[in-house]
């Protein structure tokens, strides 16, 4: 009998996760009941405030956490299975790494973990550290790499097996606007290729860029769930922007609308968002990664 293709990269069904905060049995619910299908091939954003349950929920997906109640499997495997982890590549929150390797060999030890050996390890630790943009900085110490250069590092290690499922917690946490950007830009190349992409973040404009669908958690209950552009669009307006109007024309152009039974609900003058002036005025990265 030939197994199904499964759809999901993730499916999530009825997910509880207590912890036992003392010996005297109280608890605390950090996962409530959480039902989620994560679709293959897609980017999806997994957000809420802090507490609210996601690297649990992260933690639980890789088989780092058992579950209190209900299941997990990824690609169609249950995620206590270690099999279940051959396909996901994973960047923690906060992730340490031992400060005394190169950005080269701290690669090169995971690529050992995850089973890339003999000929293809140093040509694929290569490929990945290029990838990233750090070739230049592949033979200096860990412990002398920024909070952007480390994230990246992070990246390169998460795709070194190139997993079809990569797990990024907080991949942006404390990276400047450039660096963000730049690793918004890799996560769109990684969906170009097909992977699947579940990332954590609390900066919201990023998210609403880069993911297909999003998740929102509170209090680890599921409150929100659904496509990006259906969430936020709004189908009963539309914008439409015009060079600046003389004032009369404006009138003229309030009173055509009025005659076909029409309202103009606002005039204003569109705003470029912070973080793409930012981006239009400061350097980019060279390729060894910034200071
Ligand atoms: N090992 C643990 N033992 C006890 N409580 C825990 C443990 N890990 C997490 N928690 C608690 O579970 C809840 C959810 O934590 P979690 O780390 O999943 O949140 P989060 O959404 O990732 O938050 P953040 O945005 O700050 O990263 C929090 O109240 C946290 O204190
Ligand atoms: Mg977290």
């Amino acid at each position: 009998m030939t197994n199904a293709v499964p759809s999901a990269a993730i499916e999530i069904r009825d997910l509880t996760k207590d912890f036992s905060l003392n010996l005297r049995g109280i608890k605390l619910r950090a996962v409530e009941n959480l039902t989620l299908t994560v679709p293959e091939g897609q980017v999806f954003g997994l957000l809420g405030p802090n507490g609210s349950g996601k690297s649990t929920t992260i933690k639980i997906i890789l088989g780092l956490l058992d579950p209190t109640a209900g299941e997990c499997k990824v690609f169609g495997v249950p995620s206590r299975r270690v099999d279940s982890r051959l396909n996901v590549g994973y960047l923690p929150e906060a992730p340490y790494f031992y400060r005394y390797l190169s950005g080269m060999e701290l690669v090169k030890f995971y690529a050992r973990i995850c089973g890339v050996t003999g000929k293809r390890l140093d040509a694929r630790v290569a490929e990945v550290i290029d990838w990233v943009g750090l070739s230049g900085a592949a033979k200096r110490r860990v412990g002398t790499y920024s909070k952007g250069m480390l994230q990246r590092i992070g990246l390169a290690q998460a795709l070194v097996h190139d997993p079809r499922l990569i797990i990024l917690d907080e991949p942006t946490a404390g990276v400047d606007p450039v660096g963000a950007a730049e690793i918004s830009e890799l996560i769109l190349k990684l969906k170009t290729q097909g992977k699947t992409v579940l990332i954590t973040s609390h900066l919201l404009a990023q998210i609403e860029d880069i993911c297909d669908r999003v998740a929102i958690l509170d209090r680890g209950r599921l409150i929100l769930e659904g496509n990006v552009t259906e969430l936020v669009g709004q189908r009963d307006r539309q914008a439409l922007i015009v060079d600046p109007l003389p004032l009369e024309q404006l009138e003229e152009l309030k009173e055509w609308l009025a005659t076909r039974g029409h309202t103009l609900n606002a005039v204003e003058q569109p705003r470029a968002r912070l973080d793409q002036l930012f981006l239009s005025k400061v350097s980019r990265s060279p390729k060894g990664g910034k200071e």
